[in-house]
Order: C-alpha cells, then structure tokens, then sequence
C-alpha cells in the first residue's frame, strides 16, 4: 500500500488494526514454532505494545472526542475507554514481563481481547463517524499526530 496516499480516519485506524494483528498472529506463530526462543519474540512484542499505545492515544486524544459530539449513545464511547484501559493494563504487564510462557499467554490474552475491541469499532464507531464527521480532516489530524508521538518513542 501507499504509505503517502491520504487514508480518512477510519481507513487510517483500521489500518493499524490490520498491522497489528499481523504482528500478533506472527508473535503466536514463532511462540509455536520455537517455544524455548522467547527472546527472539521481544522485539515483536515490543512492538505491538509501542503501536498499540500510539493507537490508543491518537483515538482517544482525537477521534472519540469527535465521535462522542455526535453519538447518541455515549456508552458505546465509555466502554470503548474503558477497554482501551484494560489493554493499557495488560500491554503494562507485558512489558514488565520476562519473555516465557506466561508472556505469550499475556501477548494472547492481548490479541483476544484488541480482537474485540476492534469488532466495536468497526461495527459500531466507523459507521456513525462516516456519516456524521469530516473523516478526510479527521484522518490528517490523525495521520500528523500518529507520525508526532512515533517520531518522539524512536
Ligand atoms: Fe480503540
Ligand atoms: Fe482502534
């Protein structure tokens, strides 16, 4: 894909959601493939975690607050927060942890429950957001905030 083309917000977030199950499915296949290597799984791990976190902050800085001016149901936008705490909750544990087995059933219990929010977010938040917000001015904001907080974690 074109890093450069210009993505709207819900085909920026949504591609990150693409991008990090990638990593998780590639973290459970080495975990499979190579059990006793777990360190050779760190920097994957790592990784998820740093581009989750980005993930989570440029929502919750950016596009919930807009989302939560036109929904009619704020709940949907509390339990999309409280959520993205569980995950801030276990992403904290697993950057604590040694690498081993209790990691990669930490990295799953990640992967299932991303895997979730996710599904709310495509079903319930991207289709109010298309119809009720500016999504190519949303994605530039975004995008330029995304590329901030990356620039300042490397
Ligand atoms: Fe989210
Ligand atoms: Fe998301």
């Amino acid at each position: 894909m074109n890093e450069l083309a210009p993505k709207d917000a819900c085909d920026l977030l949504d591609a990150d959601h693409i991008a990090v199950k990638h990593l998780f499915v590639e973290y459970a296949r080495l975990a499979m493939a190579a059990p006793a290597a777990a360190a050779d799984r760190e920097p994957l791990a790592r990784r998820i975690c740093s581009e989750l976190t980005v993930h989570a902050q440029i929502e919750e800085e950016i596009f919930y607050p807009a989302l939560r001016e036109v929904v009619d149901d704020p709940s949907l936008l509390d339990e999309a927060e409280a959520e993205h705490q569980q995950a801030k909750d276990l992403i904290a544990q697993i950057e604590a942890a040694p690498p081993g087995p209790a990691k990669d059933d930490l990295v799953s219990e990640l992967a299932r429950a991303i895997e979730h929010h996710v599904k709310e977010e495509r079903d319930d938040l991207f289709p109010k957001a298309r119809t009720s917000l500016d999504l190519d001015a949303l994605g530039a904001q975004l995008r330029e905030r995304q590329q901030e907080l990356e620039g300042a974690a490397a």
